[in-house]
């Protein structure tokens, strides 16, 4: 069941943005947030990156520092609308990251920040296995997204979080085993790594 509070942070963005940059003090602010999943990525100008669900742009704002080739996808016409005012530097597609409209072995990097744990678990599988088909041979999939916590004292945090703005997909995400999904869609983990208490984690997967 989606909450109130979700639906108002998605009508306005100044919310959306508010949540984000509170939360994201976690892991030392927002900046730091927006880049935990490219963090050792070698990434020059002309590096292909996908930023899938990415909303209205909180995370492209930052790709386009590092690459002047980049393409932001979301399901949602008003996050894309605010996307393209918020960051003109990226192209945009309008489509369900299940059904990627892009060819194959396209991209060098596919980044995904806080959408993951919207997804049903069919729909993950799904956009697991055309993110690998987009990829290059060799390209990353950059992944940040909640974890059950490790550390006792963010679970209440977390939960007070998904009560307020997440649906049941948030619980079930942090019951799923993310790592070993990507490895039975054919990708090699590189690197796993929990941040906040355990409550975030860091996956980056070589097709
Ligand atoms: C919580 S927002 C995350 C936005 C941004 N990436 C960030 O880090 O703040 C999740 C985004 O995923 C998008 N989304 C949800 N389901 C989707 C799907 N099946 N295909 C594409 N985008 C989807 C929503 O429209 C929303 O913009």
């Amino acid at each position: 069941m989606a909450t109130i509070l979700r639906d108002l942070s998605y009508r306005y963005q100044w919310l959306y943005d508010a949540i984000a940059r509170l939360s994201a003090l976690t892991v030392g602010g927002e900046a730091r947030f927006r880049q935990l999943a490219l963090q050792n990525l070698t990434i020059h100008s002309d590096t292909k990156i996908l930023d899938l669900c990415c909303g209205s742009g909180q995370a492209t704002r930052f790709i386009v520092k590092l690459s002047q080739q980049v393409t932001g996808l979301d399901a949602s016409p008003l996050s894309l609308q605010r996307a393209r005012n918020n960051v003109p530097q990226a192209n945009y597609v309008e489509a369900f990251a299940e059904k990627i409209p892009l060819r194959d072995n396209e991209f060098d990097i596919v980044h995904t920040s806080a959408a993951l744990h919207e997804m049903q678990p069919s729909q993950l599988q799904e956009i697991l296995k055309e993110v690998h088909r987009v990829l290059k041979p060799g390209g990353v999939f950059a992944i940040v997204d909640f974890h059950q916590p490790t550390n006792p004292i963010f679970i209440p945090g977390l939960a007070v979080f998904f009560w307020l703005f997440e649906t049941e997909t948030a619980w079930q995400l942090i019951k799923t085993d993310l790592p070993k999904l990507l490895e039975e869609v054919g990708f090699e983990l590189s690197e796993v790594v929990l941040h906040a208490g355990g409550s975030l984690q860091v996956i980056q997967a070589r097709k």
